[in-house]
């Protein structure tokens, strides 16, 4: 069976691809991931939804020695999907050498073992945030908007990293990529089983949301009430971690069965619903039935007043649809929290 190497595997976007790959049937699933973020316990959690054990690797992706180790290992790898990549953006002003490289250092290993190895096919997680703080008449944004100088160190390194990917298609015919541009992914596995496991204080809205709501966390600050939108507060595009791991096997299909226009392709994956912070807290409170702890703030610095997704050319080209809505994002999450709460309890006692 032809195998699929996906760095980050045991970590939040990962896995859920793991698990979907694994209930495919068609592949093997080999993980790099070193739990820099994440847990090796999603290796259980992947086992119990899909019932296969992935082969984890735990070394670092930016050591190269190690990751031919890997390459030579599996002589049988067809594709790498390479999500591994550190993503908070405020610790990545305070470390942006830290950043720098690791995302940028793992990306330019794999690529290297991709061609040293004779694997065609890549995919990249990108991220929205490479189209940086747009104007509203330009929303929401396609492909062909111009990508804007990085607000972040952590959104350099996905531009750059696109860049890189770039250059190196052109200078080589051995590999073709794809780069998959995700505005928010949250939610978590329908079961309940596997979700995000954020290391110490979130930064993200959704694992804020529901570790407030288990009392965790004191009180949720709504970052801005005096945006130009239709409730004051900041608008995304939320979309359904499975939604996101759908698109990932798509992206190799359409690469493996050479459908892809040219070498070298990005897409946005968004619902191409914009939601507020508000509307997203209502949305939780209606899911769980639990009424959230929240005041509203001063704006976070480096967040921008709104964006959302024209994914078109993902359904066009890809065939990708997404199935879940706001609703249901959040009431995955909330089951996931609980689920954690309670593995949290039994360890304690
Ligand atoms: N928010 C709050 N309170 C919180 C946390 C978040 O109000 O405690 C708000 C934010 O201000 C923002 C929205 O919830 O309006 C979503 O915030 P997240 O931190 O969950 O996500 P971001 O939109 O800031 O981040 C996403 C991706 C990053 C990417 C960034 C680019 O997660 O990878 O978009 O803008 F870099």
């Amino acid at each position: 069976m032809a195998t699929i190497l996906i760095t980050g595997g045991t970590g939040y976007i990962g896995s859920h691809a793991a698990i979907q790959l694994f209930e495919q049937g068609r592949f093997n699933v080999v993980s790099i991931d070193n739990q820099l973020r994440s847990s090796i316990k999603a290796l259980d959690r992947i086992e119990a939804i899909s019932g296969r054990r992935m082969t984890n690797y735990s070394i670092d992706a930016c050591d190269l020695h190690a990751v031919e180790e890997v390459f030579e290992a599996h002589p049988d790898i067809v594709g790498v999907i390479h999500f591994a990549a550190l993503k908070a953006v405020g610790e990545s002003v305070e470390h942006p050498l830290f950043y720098y490289r690791n995302n940028l250092e793992s990306l330019v290993n794999m690529l290297a073992c991709c061609e040293k190895y004779h694997v065609a096919n890549f995919i990249f997680s990108s991220s929205c945030t490479v189209y940086g703080d747009i104007a509203v008449e330009e929303l929401p944004v396609t492909e062909k908007t111009i990508t804007t100088e990085a607000a972040s160190p952590y959104g350099a390194t996905k531009l750059m990293g696109e860049r890189i990917i770039q250059d190196f298609i052109v200078s080589t015919d051995k590999v073709k990529a794809i780069a998959l541009r995700y505005f928010n992914p949250v939610g978590a596995h329908e079961s309940g089983l596997n979700g995000e496991e954020p290391i110490g204080r979130p930064n993200n809205l959704v694992p804020y949301i529901t570790m407030t709501a288990s009392g965790l966390l004191e009180q949720l600050t709504v970052f801005g009430g005096d945006y130009n939108t239709r409730d004051g507060s900041a608008l995304r595009d939320y979309i359904h971690v499975t939604d996101i791991a759908d698109a990932h096997l798509l992206a190799l299909d359409y690469l493996m069965e050479g459908r892809n226009t040219a070498p070298y392709e990005r897409f946005n994956l968004g619902s191409g619903n914009g939601v507020t912070v508000l509307e997203a807290i209502a949305a939780f409170e209606k899911a769980s039935g639990v009424k959230l702890n929240y005041r509203v703030g001063d704006r976070r610095p480096g967040d921008v007043e709104q964006i959302y997704s024209d994914s078109s050319l993902a359904k066009e080209k890809l065939g990708w649809e997404t199935k879940y809505d706001i609703n249901d994002m959040m009431a995955s999450a909330w089951k996931w929290q609980l689920e954690l709460n309670k593995t949290k309890e039994k360890q304690q006692s």
